[in-house]
C-alpha cells in the first residue's frame, strides 16, 4: 500500500476543563463594564477558571483518559502534547500526562510550543507519523490555561481547557488532508518572557495580525489546492474571543465571490462551532479543536462526507490553513453526552473566588501544597511542589490534603 493511499485523521476527540467558571456579566459588573460590551462586542459569556489544584497536566490527562480507557487495543506510538502554558523549562507535560494515563513505556512523548499553534504542529505531525505507521496511532493534546493580569482589556478573553484527538489510519471522525498552508512572520502581537505569569499583549494589533496570516494561508491555499470557498460546508478559525471567528469570516469573504446564502450558511456554522467556546473561553492550544468539537456535536444536520476549512493560528506568529471531510458514521465515536455534562455541572464562583483564584500562585515557591479537598477537580489533581518536584495524582489515590 503506498503512504499515499492511506486515510489518516482525528478517529477520536474528548475535552476536558476546569469544574468552575466566571460569568462575564459578574466580571463586567465589578469592573465597571457594560456585559453587552462582553456579551456583544467579545460573544463571549462565561470563562473558565482554574483552582490551584488544576493545571496544563491534569487538564491533559482528564481530556484524553476517556479516549485511553474506550479504545484499549489502539497502540500509542507517540504523545504529542501542545501547550504555551508549560510548568516546567525542561521536562515535557506530556511524561507527567504519559504516567497518569499509563501509556506504554515505549510510547515516545514530547511538548511542541508555538503559541496557540502548538496543538496543530501536534496534529499534523501526528498524521504524519500514522501515514509512516499505520498500525500505530498517535495521541494528541493541547492544553493550556489562558490568563491575563487582571484590569486589561483581555481579561474577558480568559479560559482554559484540554482538547485530546486519537490519530489514526481510517479515522473515525475526520479525515485530514495532506495539503496544507503555512505561513510564519516574526511579530510581537503577543508573547510570554520566561519570568512572567502572564503574557503580554498588544489586543488591536493581535487581531491584524491574525487576520493578515488568516489571509496570507489562505490565498497559498487556494493556488495549492484549486477549491474556493464555495467548495466547504463549514469553516473553523481559532477562537480566542467568539466574535473573533466572525471577523475571521468577514475577511474571507471580502475578497471572494459568495453569495448571500452561502454566507449566511457560514455565519449559522459558526454559530453552532461557537457554543462550546464562548462559555468556556480561550484555551489558546485547543481553542480551534474545542470549535470543531462543538460544531460535531452541535451541528443541527448531519456532517457526513462534509468538508471543514480549519485555520490555526500562534501568535509570534505561525498559522496554517488545512482540510478535512468528515466521516460517515462519525457520532457514533463522539463523547457528547459526557462533554455537555461536564460543562453544564461546573460551579459557578462570584467575583471574590474569582480573584483569589485568579491570584493564587503556588508555581512560585518550592515546597507550596494545595489542600485537596478544597477544590473539586476531574479524575486527576495536582497536589504541590516538594524538593522542586511537582506531584500528580489519581483523585481517588488522594488520601491526604497538605496544609496550605
Ligand atoms: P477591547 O479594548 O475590549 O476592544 O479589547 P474594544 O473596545 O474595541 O471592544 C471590543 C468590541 O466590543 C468592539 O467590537 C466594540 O465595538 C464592542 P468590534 O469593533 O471588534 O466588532 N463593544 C460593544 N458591543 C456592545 N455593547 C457595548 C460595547 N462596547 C464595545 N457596550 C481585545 C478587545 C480583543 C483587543 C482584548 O480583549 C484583548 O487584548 N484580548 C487578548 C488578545 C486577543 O485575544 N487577540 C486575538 C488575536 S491574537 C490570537 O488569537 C492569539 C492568542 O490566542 C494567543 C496565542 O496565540 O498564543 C491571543
Amino acid at each position: 500500500m503506498s503512504l499515499n493511499s492511506i486515510t489518516v485523521g482525528i478517529d477520536r476527540i474528548s475535552f476536558s476543563t476546569s469544574q468552575y467558571y466566571i460569568d462575564l456579566r459578574t466580571l463586567a459588573e465589578n469592573v465597571g463594564t457594560c456585559a453587552q460590551k462582553y456579551y456583544q462586542g467579545l460573544r463571549q459569556q462565561k470563562m473558565s477558571v482554574t483552582p490551584p489544584n488544576e493545571d496544563i497536566v491534569t487538564l491533559a490527562a482528564n481530556a484524553a483518559q476517556t479516549i485511553v480507557a474506550t479504545e484499549p487495543n489502539k497502540h500509542i506510538g507517540i504523545l504529542l502534547l501542545g501547550t504555551e502554558s508549560s510548568i516546567d523549562q525542561s521536562k515535557s507535560a506530556g511524561v507527567y500526562v504519559h504516567r497518569l494515563l499509563g501509556l506504554s513505556k515505549y510510547c515516545r512523548v514530547v511538548e511542541l510550543k508555538q503559541a496557540c499553534y502548538s496543538g496543530t504542529a501536534g496534529l499534523l505531525m501526528a498524521c504524519d507519523f500514522v501515514r509512516q505507521n499505520p498500525d500505530q496511532s498517535a495521541l494528541v493534546i493541547a492544553t493550556d490555561i489562558a490568563r491575563y493580569e487582571r484590569n486589561t482589556p483581555a481579561e474577558p478573553t480568559q479560559g482554559s481547557g484540554a482538547v485530546a484527538m486519537l490519530v489514526s489510519a481510517n479515522p473515525k471522525i475526520l479525515e485530514i488532508a495532506g495539503t496544507t498552508s503555512a505561513y510564519v512572520d516574526d511579530v510581537m502581537d503577543f508573547w510570554r518572557p520566561n519570568y512572567r505569569r502572564e503574557p503580554l499583549v498588544d489586543g488591536k494589533y493581535s487581531t491584524n495580525v491574525y487576520l493578515d496570516a488568516l489571509q496570507k494561508c489562505w490565498e497559498r491555499f487556494k493556488q495549492l489546492s484549486e477549491l474556493s470557498l464555495n467548495d466547504y460546508y463549514s469553516l473553523l478559525f481559532h477562537v480566542p474571543f467568539c466574535k473573533m471567528a466572525h471577523k475571521a469570516l468577514n475577511k474571507l469573504a471580502e475578497n471572494e465571490s459568495v453569495d448571500e446564502k452561502k454566507f449566511s450558511a457560514f455565519q449559522n456554522k459558526i454559530e453552532q462551532a461557537i457554543q462550546y467556546n464562548t462559555i468556556v473561553g480561550n484555551c489558546y492550544t485547543a481553542s480551534l479543536y474545542l470549535s470543531l468539537l462543538s460544531l460535531l456535536e452541535n451541528a443541527e444536520e448531519s456532517l457526513a462526507k462534509k468538508r471543514i476549512g480549519l485555520f490555526s493560528y500562534g501568535s509570534g506568529c505561525t498559522a496554517e490553513f488545512f482540510t478535512g471531510v468528515v466521516q460517515e458514521g462519525y457520532h457514533q465515536y463522539l463523547y457528547r453526552d459526557m462533554h455537555q455534562k461536564h460543562l453544564s455541572e461546573r460551579i459557578e464562583l462570584n467575583y471574590e473566588q474569582y480573584v483569589k483564584m485568579h491570584d493564587h500562585h503556588v508555581n512560585a515557591k518550592d515546597n507550596a501544597f494545595v489542600p485537596t479537598g478544597d477544590y473539586s477537580v476531574g479524575s486527576f489533581a495536582f497536589v504541590g511542589i516538594n524538593s522542586h518536584q511537582r506531584h500528580y495524582q489519581a483523585v481517588d489515590e488522594v488520601e491526604y490534603a497538605y496544609a496550605g
